[in-house]
């Protein structure tokens, strides 16, 4: 449904995207990940033909972006990162007038957009000009614009940035809703619980490329260490690091906070009593010990930090 064919992307003399080859299926929920300023909103905007890339493609349906904007425009919906609005307008005014650009008929798209407000709780809120709004609620807005269009694909950038527990879980299953009347959806998050609920597969970008693309079963296998076994240690925990780095099943050792190492295996279970030994041995004080399975977040770590797999 949707593929970008090798596209490059600069502002002035900073390439912000170099080189990104990748497919969307029809009626996939694709993650797009990475870390901040990796290029993900530089890739939505090519895609929204807000810009147009310096060379390569992107096809939506098998419309060209470069050649064809117009079509691509029409099958799209996109909720912006970071929206600018007209300050004048209330917000329920800007939903009304999106229905309008994007085709609904008129008497739907009062329907939907009651719906929508409804489902968010700020029918009231929404008759206020969209300068006295809170982040969340814009970002609602923002959001409700592609519920109420209700396109073919549909884009979200960080749906759920500044959103409370109840509003990201409405959002989440209105997104649900969308796949299941057969649209197509990117969804460019840094959450990673929510990348691992939503997508069918996830693309993880670093640096303007593409580091890895499958599903997120997929790339949490792909890992080296399939097994990681984390433990608070009472003080001193970095100064073990490198002592359980020499055992040979051991891929690597993280420590992602004060006090706590993540020790990456091949094989965890049969290595516990060895890697407790010799932390004991050391003089080392263990207050916990987990054994888990990598999660989104190992992944992420994994393709983007400075310790590629
Ligand atoms: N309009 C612009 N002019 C100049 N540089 C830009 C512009 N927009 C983005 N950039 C730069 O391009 C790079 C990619 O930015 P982009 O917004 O695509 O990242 P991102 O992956 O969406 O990050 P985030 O997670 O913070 O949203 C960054 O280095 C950013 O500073
Ligand atoms: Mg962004």
């Amino acid at each position: 449904m949707i593929e970008f064919i090798d596209v490059h992307k600069s502002y002035k003399n900073f390439q912000a995207v170099k080189g990104v080859t990748f497919t969307i299926q029809d009626r996939e929920v694709f993650g797009l990940l990475g870390p901040n300023g990796a290029g993900k909103s530089t890739l939505i905007m090519t895609m929204a033909t807000v810009y147009r890339p310096n060379s390569g493609d992107i096809k939506v349906d098998g419309h060209s972006a470069i050649s064809e904007p117009g079509r691509v425009k029409e099958l799209i919906g996109i909720s912006f990162q970071d929206p600018k609005y007209d300050r004048i307008l209330s917000a329920r005014e800007i939903l009304e007038w999106h229905a309008r650009v994007t085709g609904v008929e008129r008497g739907e798209a009062r329907r939907r957009i009651h719906e929508v407000l409804g489902k968010f709780g700020i029918l009231e809120e929404a008759n206020k000009r969209t300068w006295m709004l809170s982040g969340g609620t814009k970002k609602k807005i923002e959001n409700a614009k592609v519920f109420v269009q209700r396109p073919k694909v549909a884009v979200f950038d960080e749906p759920t940035a500044y959103l409370d527990v109840p509003s990201r879980l409405m959002v989440w299953d209105m997104i649900d809703e969308l796949r299941e009347e057969g649209a197509t959806v990117l969804l460019a998050t840094n959450m990673m619980d929510e990348a691992d609920r939503m997508s069918d597969r996830v693309g993880i970008v670093n640096q303007g490329r593409m580091a890895i693309v499958g599903t997120p079963s997929e790339l949490k296998a792909s890992l080296k260490g399939k097994d990681i076994i984390e433990l608070r240690l009472v003080r001193d925990a970095p100064q073990f690091a490198g002592e359980l780095e020499q055992i040979q099943e051991v891929e690597r050792v993280d420590s992602p906070e004060e006090n706590v190492l993540s020790v990456y295996l091949s094989n965890g279970k049969t290595l516990l009593p060895l890697i407790i030994n010799k932390i004991s041995s050391k003089g080392g004080i263990i207050q916990s010990v987990s054994l888990n399975e990598p999660t989104l977040e190992d992944v992420f770590l994994n393709y983007t930090g400075s310790k590629l797999v």
